[in-house]
């Protein structure tokens, strides 16, 4: 039976020395739209709901999944959440970053208790990378998923500093917060919803095979696969198409982040 959670996040905010709200030190403003953005997406709240096809309309799902700024710190202090980081402080060297610099250094370096906290990193990423996650261990028996998804220490979510948020600083396509919320539907144990193959699967039925990612904004129906009359469900936020053309988790995709939120933490067996 599904259950209403709330996880309780930290950003982790990597700079330079920066003044907030300059550069990869970005406002808490832009946080803020991002968790609004989140808790509306998952929520089956976000206004764009309505532009979701008829046909998919029915497998549209609420995730029954909030998420709150952290309120206290490992120590039991009060916290608002964001956790700013000069990388001198940290010796970290200059960015762009790279996926390997972050887990080997960044997050190692940089964690809260994962059995507490979903650690949430806004770096500057380099080499077109938006953001990337770290799926959950196993535990909850579902198709795609490895056994051991990864160490306590790097996980969490990444993601580029100016995909994170709405407003002003954000780039287009990327500027409407929805990496965070497919790198976070990675991190609750969901497949790209092509299978990452040629026709893969993503081991959720309700999201039909298609032939492989998409991109930009394609218009309804677009038919591969043998999968019409309704074709690639490319407004899911676990296709590649921008965030303005992306506005729905389906049921299916439901029934796995419960099944993992379920499983318990802490999210790794080791
Ligand atoms: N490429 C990234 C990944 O596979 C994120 C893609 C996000 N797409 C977007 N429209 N924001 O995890
Ligand atoms: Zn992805
Ligand atoms: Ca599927």
């Amino acid at each position: 039976t599904n259950q209403d959670y709330t996880i309780p996040i930290v950003f982790h905010v990597v700079h330079n020395g920066e003044a907030v709200g300059t550069g990869s030190n970005i406002s808490d403003t832009r946080i803020l739209e991002q968790l609004t953005r989140l808790n509306e997406d998952f929520a089956k709240l976000n206004a764009d709901r309505t532009s979701v096809p008829a046909a998919f309309q029915p497998v549209h799902a609420d995730m029954q999944i909030q998420f709150a700024l952290a309120q206290r710190d490992p120590n039991g202090n009060c916290f608002n959440g964001i956790n700013r980081i000069n990388r001198s402080s940290k010796g970290w060297t200059a960015p762009p970053y790279t996926q390997t610099y972050c887990n080997s250094t960044i997050k190692p370096g940089s964690f809260w208790d994962p059995s507490k906290y979903m650690n949430f990193w806004v770096v500057d990423l380099g080499g077109g990378l938006l953001g990337f996650a770290q799926f959950p261990d196993n535990t909850a028996g579902l198709g795609g998923l490895n056994t051991s998804g990864g160490s306590a220490s790097t996980d969490g979510v990444v993601c580029l500093y100016s995909s994170v948020g709405n407003g002003g600083l954000a780039a287009a396509p990327y500027n409407l917060g929805r990496t965070a919320t497919h790198e976070i539907g990675h991190w609750l144990g969901l497949r790209h919803i092509w299978g990452d193959a040629s026709c893969g699967t993503d081991y959720v039925t309700d999201t039909p095979t298609q032939s492989t990612s998409n991109y930009g904004c394609p218009s309804f129906p677009k038919v591969t696969c043998s999968n019409g009359p309704n074709g690639d469900q490319f407004m899911n936020y676990m296709d590649y198409t921008d965030d303005a053309c992306m506005f729905m988790f389906s049921a299916g995709q439901k029934a796995r982040m419960q099944a993992v939120m379920a499983a318990g933490t802490p999210r790794r067996t080791s």
